[in-house]
């Protein structure tokens, strides 16, 4: 039996019995003919196929990458692309007349996705910053007019707005049924709770566990490999809660990198700096810190920070549940201690207590959605000077992602400005890891880093650098 995908598109109400795992992009430029959105690069690197989506239960549009976003994925939800924009007014959407204005489009490859990224910034902060434009634009690759026309149009488009614009209004659309959307060849299920999730993960060991599918769509998008059975985790009320209690914030196991981004500024805003350059909004609104944590790759930024943080990582199947440390997860290369009928319930990490600096540098080629060559997180708390706990963790340094325990070893009841200490926990770094030469960097450039990014921890907490941009 088929249940057909329903969704709102520019605001109309759309029922289509296309495959589940159909991207959006593809979608959108065959079935509807809606060819404003482009295909650049397939990977959600370039932008080019931005559109804005609200998902059920979410308050705003956020920009997604339409060519790495499954069509079971917008199951009641609401999409806007280009051609809804341009319809809102005679001369379309504020963004467009102000563009169009500017100069701000040449060739016109990126600008639709460009002015879908800027309409959902306006949509979100009417009054946003220099910083929010181009933080808003860090996703849109655009290689021939260059970036100034289209920021000045930011600026003109912001000072113009008033209000929200009417467009990006929200449809209510009946929500997926409980045996999923698709067909029988191809069937989406999108469970409520955890019982349901589990349930379904014992009964269809070859479906597919999705999140925000940042990483695992471009399997679709780039490989064009096709799914029978995918399992969708965004719906599951559990795995989308994010709680303080007893002295940790737990996030749940479907909470986005954007949902996250709020609690990191609060308590480590130097973790939400990181994950300001993570990926781009378009890959924040729909990636999660589980999925991140579960691919176990040695070069993700999230688990540098929460191993550093002491986080541990909750794992449910239809026996129940375990906790581990969340350094205890990663095993080997891209392997971790998930079984395969677990899931990630949830990530806890301790609050911050007095003395505790906790300071995160990302080192990668570009500043903006650049993968890390090495990320080096520190946690160290000081009481009266002394190093009274130590917890170093590094990316890109080994096949999973490590703590430096000798290091900590060598702080820990020491002065940290002792010269001596600090030469003996850097050398113990050094003897820690052997990392690897690739198209990031020389094994040689990623030991030095890793060694010298201690000494601009020190700095840093002891007031003497100021937070450098290339970091
Ligand atoms: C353009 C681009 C830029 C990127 N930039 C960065 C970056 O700067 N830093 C970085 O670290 N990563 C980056 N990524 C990688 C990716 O965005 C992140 O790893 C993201 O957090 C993955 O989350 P997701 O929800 O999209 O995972 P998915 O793609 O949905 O899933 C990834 C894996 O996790 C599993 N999984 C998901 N949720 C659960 C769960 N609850 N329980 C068990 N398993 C689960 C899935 O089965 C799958 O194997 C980038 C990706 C792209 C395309
Ligand atoms: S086509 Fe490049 S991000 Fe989608
Ligand atoms: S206008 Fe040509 S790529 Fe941006």
């Amino acid at each position: 039996m088929t249940n057909k995908i329903s969704l709102v598109l520019n605001g109309e109400t759309v029922k289509t019995d296309c495959r589940p795992d159909t991207t959006v992009l593809e979608w959108l430029r065959g079935e509807r003919l809606l060819r404003g959105s482009k295909e650049g690069c397939a990977e959600g690197d370039c932008g080019a196929c931005s559109v804005l989506v609200r998902r059920a239960g979410e308050e705003n549009y956020s920009p997604a990458n339409s060519c790495i976003m499954l069509m079971g994925q917008l199951e009641g939800g609401n999409l806007t692309t280009v051609e809804g924009l341009a319809a809102s007014g005679p001369d379309g959407h504020e963004v467009q007349q102000v563009m169009a204005e500017n100069g701000s489009s040449q060739c016109g490859f990126c600008t639709p996705g460009i002015v879908c990224s800027l309409a959902g910034l306006m949509d979100r902060n009417q009054s946003p910053s220099d910083s929010d434009i181009h933080d808003a634009l860090a996703g849109n690759l655009c290689r021939c007019t260059g970036y100034r026309p289209i920021v000045e149009a930011a600026h003109a488009a912001a000072a113009a707005a008033t209000a929200k614009s009417d467009v990006l209004q929200a449809s209510k659309v009946d929500l997926d049924p409980a045996d999923g959307v698709g067909d029988d060849g191809c069937r989406f299920y999108l469970p409520k709770t955890l019982q349901e999730l589990v349930g379904l993960r014992a009964e269809h060991p070859d479906a597919e566990l999705l999140a925000g599918g940042t990483d695992k769509a471009l399997a679709v998008a780039h490989a064009k490999e096709r799914w029978p059975k995918t399992i969708s985790t965004r719906n599951v009320a559990e795995l989308r809660a994010i709680n303080t209690q007893d002295g940790a914030i737990h996030f749940g196991g479907a909470t986005t990198w954007e949902e996250v981004l709020p609690h990191l500024e609060a308590h480590w805003p130097s973790f939400a700096t990181l994950v300001r350059r993570f990926g781009s909004t378009q890959i924040r609104a729909m990636g999660t810190m589980a999925g991140n944590l579960a691919n176990a790759s040695p070069i993700g930024d999230g688990a540098p920070c929460l191993i550093a943080l002491n986080a541990s990582i909750t794992l449910a199947n239809q026996d129940g549940e375990r906790t581990l440390p969340l350094d205890a997860f990663f095993l080997d290369y891209r392997k971790s201690a998930l079984a395969a009928d677990e899931v990630i319930k949830s990530v806890s990490v301790p609050l911050p207590t007095e003395g505790e600096a906790f300071r995160v540098y990302k080192i990668s080629k570009r500043y903006d959605q650049d993968i890390s060559t090495v990320c080096g997180a520190f946690n160290l708390k000081l009481t009266d000077g002394k190093v009274t706990s130590a917890r170093i963790a590094y990316g890109g340094m080994a096949a999973t992602p490590l703590r430096a325990t000798s290091a900590e070893d060598a702080l820990i009841g020491q002065d940290l400005h002792d010269a001596a200490v600090l030469q003996a926990a850097k050398q113990a770094i050094g003897s820690t890891f052997t990392p690897m030469t690739d198209m990031r960097g020389s094994a040689q450039y990623r030991a030095k880093v890793a060694v010298n990014l201690l000494d601009r921890y020190v700095r840093d907490i002891s007031g003497e650098t100021v937070e450098v941009m290339a970091l």
